[in-house]
């Protein structure tokens, strides 16, 4: 069965398609043929029509992934409809996620760095303000969760 995910951040321009790009070359490279339709969208609605953040995108192009060609949206009311599982880069937006998610989809959202229980961390810090290393932090954080997604959509029914 062909299954759905979203991944949300605030301005969807540095942490959820760093997260959208990341997790579909994992899927490419690993999915063994694994159905899984991606995107990405911000719970704010600043930067929609826009690239992602250029340092995102060279932080990326360094581990050799690829984020031409996305571009920014708003979450959209019926996307709780459209995915399978809304995942949230931090709690944050997850609590906003939380208000507008119709009630019998709720169990679709959930915390993105749950896939990673490992690493004992909810957030994935936003590097919006900050300098270079936070671009390289959210790959880091992004990459684990990945390869824990993509696990858990391998054993779903
Ligand atoms: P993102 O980062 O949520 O990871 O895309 C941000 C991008 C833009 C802003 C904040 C966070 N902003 O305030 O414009």
């Amino acid at each position: 069965m062909r299954q759905r995910v979203l991944f949300v951040c605030l301005g969807n321009i540095c942490r959820s398609p760093t997260a959208e790009a990341v997790f579909r070359r994992l899927l490419e490279q690993e999915g063994g043929g694994l159905e899984v339709e991606v995107d990405s969208a911000g719970t704010r609605a600043y930067h929609t029509g826009e690239p992602p953040d250029p340092r995102a995108v060279e932080a990326a192009a360094r581990r050799g992934i690829d984020m031409t060609g996305l571009r920014a949206r708003p979450v959209e009311p019926d996307d709780f409809e459209r995915f399978d599982l809304v995942l949230a880069m931090d709690e944050q937006n997850y609590r906003r996620l939380n208000r507008v998610a119709p009630t019998r989809h709720r169990h679709r959202l959930r915390l993105f760095l749950e896939y990673a229980p490992a690493l004992g961390r909810r957030d994935v810090p936003d590097p919006y303000y900050g300098g270079a290393t936070g671009f390289e932090e959210v790959l880091d954080l992004v990459e684990e969760a990945s390869r824990g997604l993509l696990a858990a959509l391998r054993q779903a029914p």
